[in-house]
């Protein structure tokens, strides 16, 4: 069996870490690599191996059995619509866009053509997921707190809106990811941003955010993001239901209830890894764990811009979701209160 051919879309930080990871398995060639940045497409193909290509298209003509998408929010789009129409299975770094139309139109090209699919959201591989899942079971969710608080990342189009979304999409997505699998559907959100950029040039974000959640199934919840910080202070969730209490981050998760205090470590590494054997076992043909194809991120994408979009009009969000009982009719599942 030959091995899967694998191209990459971009070689800035998270594509020298799937690079990385994916030259590491014995089934897996990087054939190519095209970045805006000539440069560090050829960087990338001399430690990893492959070429760099001009171009995607001339990429795409490598033969490819899979193709890797790690640009920046705002270059989403033109990449994807090239590999979907070549037919190639196609890994997404989250977020998927910038923006919502621009997802929708890739979901909905996604499925038109069938195409095998995965989105970065490799928190959704963490070890103790499962177990978190299990505690949950057989007790209603009743109450979340989602965060992310952190510095300011050191790529130039992340402190800009139009660039990144903002941190709520770029960042906590992660976070709001997992609120999903576990806590259920956001239904409603109301979000505040300070309206203070952080002391970087040309930043138009806000430096905090915090949003309250209402969930389809009841529970009421909190997500908050913070770029002010010189460090990477926490990211993850906390989850309450009767009688237990969750916190989980990508380093494991805390179990409070009856019958004490644990903690359950977890390597955020394997999961970074997980994500990737996933998909080429997928696109083998050997697995089907693929756990956030590009439809299911597309639902992620709508709560983060859902949470940007309050906290920039000041205005609550609805969702519609399949469980909540909203119009039906909403086109891109989203309505902004006048
Ligand atoms: N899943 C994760 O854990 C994780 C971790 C880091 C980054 N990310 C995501 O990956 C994305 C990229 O982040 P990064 O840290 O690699 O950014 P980066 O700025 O380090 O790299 C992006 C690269 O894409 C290139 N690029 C820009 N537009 C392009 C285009 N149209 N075609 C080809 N190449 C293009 C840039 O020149 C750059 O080399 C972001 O959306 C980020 O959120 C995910």
């Amino acid at each position: 069996m030959r091995k899967c051919r694998v191209g990459l879309v971009g070689a800035g930080g998270v594509a020298q870490r799937h690079a990385r990871v994916l030259a590491g398995f014995d089934d897996v060639e990087l054939v190519g690599v095209t970045d805006v940045a000539p440069e560090a497409a050829s960087a990338l193909a001399g430690q990893h191996g492959g070429r760099a290509c001009a171009d995607v298209a001339e990429l795409l003509a490598t033969d490819l059995d899979a193709v890797y998408v790690c640009v920046p929010p705002f270059a989403h789009g033109p990449a994807e619509e090239a590999v979907i129409e070549a037919g190639v299975p196609m890994f997404v770094e989250k977020p998927v866009a910038v923006d919502l139309s621009t997802a929708e139109r890739i979901a909905d090209l996604v499925a038109r053509r069938g195409l095998r699919t995965a989105v970065g959201h490799h928190w959704r591989y963490l070890s103790v997921l499962d177990q978190a899942r299990d505690l949950l079971a057989d007790r209603p969710v009743r109450m979340v707190s989602g965060a992310w608080l952190d510095k300011v990342p050191p790529v130039a189009w992340w402190s800009r809106r139009d660039r990144s979304g903002g941190p709520v999409v770029e960042q906590a997505a992660h976070v709001l990811d997992l609120i999903r699998v576990l806590a259920g559907e956001v239904t409603e959100v109301t979000a505040y941003g300070n309206g203070t950029p952080p002391p970087v040039d040309g930043a138009d974000i806000d430096s905090v955010t915090t949003a309250a959640l209402r969930f389809a199934d009841g529970a009421v919840g909190t997500l908050s993001a913070a770029c002010v910080l010189g460090w990477k202070h926490r990211a993850g969730l906390e989850i309450l239901a009767d009688g237990l209490a969750l916190a989980i981050t990508e380093d494991g998760l805390s179990i409070r209830d009856a019958d004490g205090e644990r903690h359950v470590p977890a390597d955020p590494e394997a999961a970074r890894v997980a994500v990737d054997r996933a998909f080429v076992d997928a696109v083998r043909g050997i697995g089907d764990d693929v756990r956030v194809p590009y439809a299911e991120a597309l639902a992620t994408q709508r709560l983060a811009l859902a949470v940007a979009d309050s906290a920039r009009t000041g205005a609550t969000v609805r969702l519609a979701t399949a469980t909540a009982t909203a119009p039906a009719a909403l086109a891109s599942g989203v309505t902004v209160d006048a």
